[in-house]
Formats: C-alpha cells, sequence, structure tokens
C-alpha cells in the first residue's frame, strides 16, 4: 500500500474501486498533461491516493514531475515489463509507459493491475488516437476533456464525446484551459460551449497563465513553487478536483 497525503485530514469516503479517468483530446497542445499533474496533485491534497500514468512515448509527464533526465534514466532502465512506480514529493505516485511497448491488451494489463489501492488514477494521453490511446480508453472507467475556446476545438470536442460514448465511459466532463478573458471571442466560446456541451460542460476556466510553463521548466507542480501559498490560477484545478471526488460536474 502506498502512503496518502495527510495535507489535509478531513475523513475522505474510502473507495475500493479506483475511478481510472483517460485524459483525452486528439489536439496537441490543449493541456492534457498540465492537467494531469495538477488535478493529480489536487486530489492528492485532498488526501486521496493518486497514480498518474504516462501513455504518450514523448513521456512529458515523467519530464513534468522529474526532469528530463529522469526520463532519460528510465528509458534505459525499460525492458519488457512495465517499470516499477515513481514516488513523487507531491504524494502522486507515476507510471512511465511511454517506453513501454506492447499490444493494446499488455497496457491496458499494466494499467489496471498497477492501479489497485488507488483512489484515483490519470491517464495521460497521446496527442492522436493511436493504438495508446485506445488502450487508454479501453482502460478507464471515466473521461475528462480539457479544450480550448476556439472553432477548432469545438467539432472536436464533440467527436472525443462520441467516442466516449462509444467505449461506454462516464464522461466527466470538458473544461477550458487556456482561457484569456480578455479576450471577447473566447469569452464568447466559453459561453458557446456551457451552453452546447450543458451537463458535460465543467464550469471552470483554467486561465492561460505562465505558472504552469514555470512550473514545467523546474520540474516540479504548480502547487510545489510557491510553498504554502496557493497561486490564484490554480484554484481552477482545485475545483476539478474537488468535481471529479464529488462524482457531480455541476456543483
Ligand atoms: N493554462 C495554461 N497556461 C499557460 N500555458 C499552459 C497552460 N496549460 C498548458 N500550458 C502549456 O502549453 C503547452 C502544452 O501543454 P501540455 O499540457 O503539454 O498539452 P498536451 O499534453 O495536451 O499536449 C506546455 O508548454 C504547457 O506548459
Ligand atoms: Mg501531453
Amino acid at each position: 500500500m502506498a502512503k496518502t497525503t495527510q495535507k489535509t485530514a478531513s475523513a475522505k469516503p474510502k473507495s475500493s474501486v479506483p475511478k481510472i479517468i483517460a485524459i483525452v483530446n486528439n489536439k496537441g497542445g490543449v493541456g492534457k498533461t498540465t492537467a494531469t499533474v495538477h488535478i493529480g496533485h489536487a486530489l492528492a491534497r485532498q488526501g486521496y491516493k493518486v497514480l498518474c500514468v504516462d501513455m504518450d512515448d514523448q513521456a512529458n509527464l515523467v519530464q513534468y514531475f522529474f526532469g528530463r533526465r529522469k526520463v532519460n534514466e528510465l528509458k534505459k532502465q525499460q525492458n519488457g515489463v512495465p517499470l516499477p512506480i515513481q514516488h513523487h514529493d507531491s504524494a502522486v505516485d507515476i507510471l512511465m509507459l511511454s517506453s513501454f511497448q506492447g499490444k493494446e491488451s499488455d497496457f491496458v494489463q499494466a494499467i489496471q493491475s498497477a492501479a489497485e489501492g488507488y483512489d484515483f488514477v490519470l491517464l495521460d494521453s497521446p496527442p492522436a488516437l493511436e493504438m495508446r490511446t485506445q488502450a487508454t480508453l479501453q482502460a478507464a472507467s471515466g473521461v475528462l476533456i480539457p479544450t480550448e475556446a476556439g472553432a477548432l476545438a469545438f467539432s472536436g470536442t464533440t467527436n472525443l464525446i462520441n467516442l466516449a460514448m462509444e467505449y461506454e465511459l462516464e464522461l466527466h466532463g470538458i473544461f477550458v484551459n487556456l482561457y484569456e478573458s480578455k479576450m471577447a471571442t473566447q469569452r464568447a466560446y466559453y459561453e458557446q460551449y456551457s451552453v452546447h456541451f450543458a451537463d458535460n460542460f465543467i464550469p471552470v476556466r483554467v486561465n492561460k497563465s505562465a505558472l504552469f510553463a514555470n512550473a514545467a521548466a523546474d520540474a516540479q507542480t504548480g502547487f510545489q513553487m510557491q510553498g504554502k501559498k496557493i497561486h490564484k490560477d490554480l484554484e481552477a484545478y482545485i475545483e476539478i478536483a474537488s468535481i471529479l471526488a464529488g462524482g457531480t460536474n455541476n456543483g
């Protein structure tokens, strides 16, 4: 059994079945990896046992948590079986499947056996609908879709909802990342999304913020950047984590 963080001492419900949540969008650069890191750390701060899985062969998730050197080190250790789970200071555990080779069913098996004992398993998926993404959807119990407030993202998001339905996954919701409140088009798209996606829309805006790029460059999470003080741009992720923990997307 891995340890839990004690940052928030309040009693949390003990679930025996992990929620395995695929963070998907075949579009690159919408913030899948950043969301996985920060929702993972936010859930850990709320006292949950969290495993984040890097499904992308670029290993950006592992890089975000540990830096590039660690990615290279782990790649050298890769043999025919999944690598051991890595522990991070945030209390989040990380499984790197980036350099693992196998069939779709091997990835599903690797995720499901690693998931045991965790409250949440967050799957950071690749930026294309390739085999690794299919394995991610196959292993998951639900999906969370980060998107941008723009025209191109709109139809892509609809396709992803249909895909989640095909895999019979719980749709935890869609949320807008890289939000710029000063841009009228973004405000308009945000409103349009909230109407169009209705109950599937998480009414939370993750601001475009230098915090995330700075954190990534320092190989730490945004929560670790300023010690005890929580940057306001992290509040959106705390809210999303609470929604996932509470099981509703309109609270
Ligand atoms: N809210 C944000 N504000 C500013 N930059 C962000 C934000 N979210 C992500 N980024 C940056 O955008 C880039 C792509 O994000 P990433 O999480 O890697 O996307 P994906 O995993 O979908 O490809 C990264 O450089 C990341 O630091
Ligand atoms: Mg990524």
